[in-house]
């Protein structure tokens, strides 16, 4: 009969085993077929009833000790072998997990959303157009031939002859009117792209919203009413601005709009009255219709109102600037 004496035995060697081969072999000698703790099982059966249930439970009790000695060297040995893992491929196993950060929503993200929400409350429904466009609904379908000096090689990023990344949002006027039978009323917002090199204050994609209105009786007071109630409402308060007149193939008039900030007059779109050609481009009678339209930069408007000095900060992806916007 097995006594208490091999638990301690068992202890020992396990203690000495590195492996789980070896660690096998030790559980086969303690615990196997050939096992003195099984010998012992086998032999309760030769005692008599009380010397056997006496035994059995020594037995079955030592038996169970030595599972246990097997089972947590087993723990240790995984514990040890993952830690060598970790420690090859160059995990730090240490290293503070409280990194955790829930986030923010991108600057502008939050200018888009505000913007949405006083263009909704307008009555504007929202319009999404194609990042790759052709040059008929960038240029040509909005007055722009492509002799027009606005159609310039330097300004626009071409895919092949026909096709290019949309150097504005106004592509998107078309694609509406082409389907939609006025009265229209409608903004979209999106990215734009030209061939510019990055600074301070260009980059080659950039964001745009633009806006549209064509009905029977849509003036120029009523865009200006628009953008004073959308640019006051985005910078929640009352605003100088100023309508200086400007050249776009697509609005007669057309002007160029400024807010007054910090004693600067700074551009932040365009507008005019649709063209006439643009509306009968599409179909549309401008002896009955006119309208008014916008592009508005979306970044400039995220500058101005976060005080961001470099327009590349918005595209760089640094957490350290993003981080910020968790408490704006
Ligand atoms: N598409 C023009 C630009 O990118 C802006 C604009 C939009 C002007 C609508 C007039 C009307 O500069």
């Amino acid at each position: 009969m097995v006594d208490e004496s091999i638990i301690e035995q068992c202890r020992q060697e396990a203690e000495n085993v590195a492996n789980q081969h070896d660690l096998d072999q030790l559980k086969a000698k303690y615990l196997g077929g050939k096992s003195a703790i099984r010998e012992s099982l086998k032999d309760l059966a030769s005692l008599d009833p009380q010397a056997r249930n006496q035994a059995s439970a020594t037995v079955n009790a030592i038996k169970k000790q030595l599972g246990v000695i097997i089972h947590e060297r087993k723990t240790v040995l995984v514990e040890e072998q993952t830690a060598r893992a970790l420690a090859e491929q160059g995990l730090d196993t240490a290293l503070s997990t409280d990194v955790w950060r829930q986030g923010a929503l991108h600057p502008l993200t939050k200018t888009f959303n505000q913007l949405k929400r006083l263009m909704y409350s307008m009555g504007f429904d929202v319009a999404f157009g194609p990042e790759a466009e052709t040059f008929y609904y960038n240029f040509t379908a909005l007055n722009t031939p492509r002799h027009h000096p606005a159609v310039t090689l330097q300004d626009t990023i071409y895919i092949d002859d026909d096709q290019l990344l949309r150097s504005h949002t106004s592509s998107v006027q078309i694609r509406m009117l082409e389907k939609v039978k006025p009265p229209v009323r409608i903004f979209s917002p999106g990215r734009v792209f030209r061939a510019d090199t990055p600074d301070a204050t260009h980059s080659p994609c950039f964001m745009q919203c633009e806006g549209l209105v064509v009905d029977q009786t849509a003036t120029l007071s009523d865009l200006i009413a628009t953008l004073r109630y959308l640019l006051e409402g985005f910078f929640g308060q009352s605003l100088d601005l100023r309508f200086r007149p400007s050249y776009f193939p697509f609005t007669q008039p057309s002007f160029e709009c400024d807010i007054l900030f910090k004693g600067r007059w700074l551009e932040v779109l365009g507008c005019g009255m649709v063209h006439p050609d643009v509306l009968d481009n599409v179909g549309i009678d401008s002896s009955v219709y006119q309208g008014y339209a916008f592009g508005l930069g979306i970044d400039r408007l995220t500058m101005l109102r976060y005080h961001i000095e470099d327009i590349r900060q918005l595209y760089d992806g640094d957490l350290s600037f993003l981080a910020q916007g968790e408490v704006l």
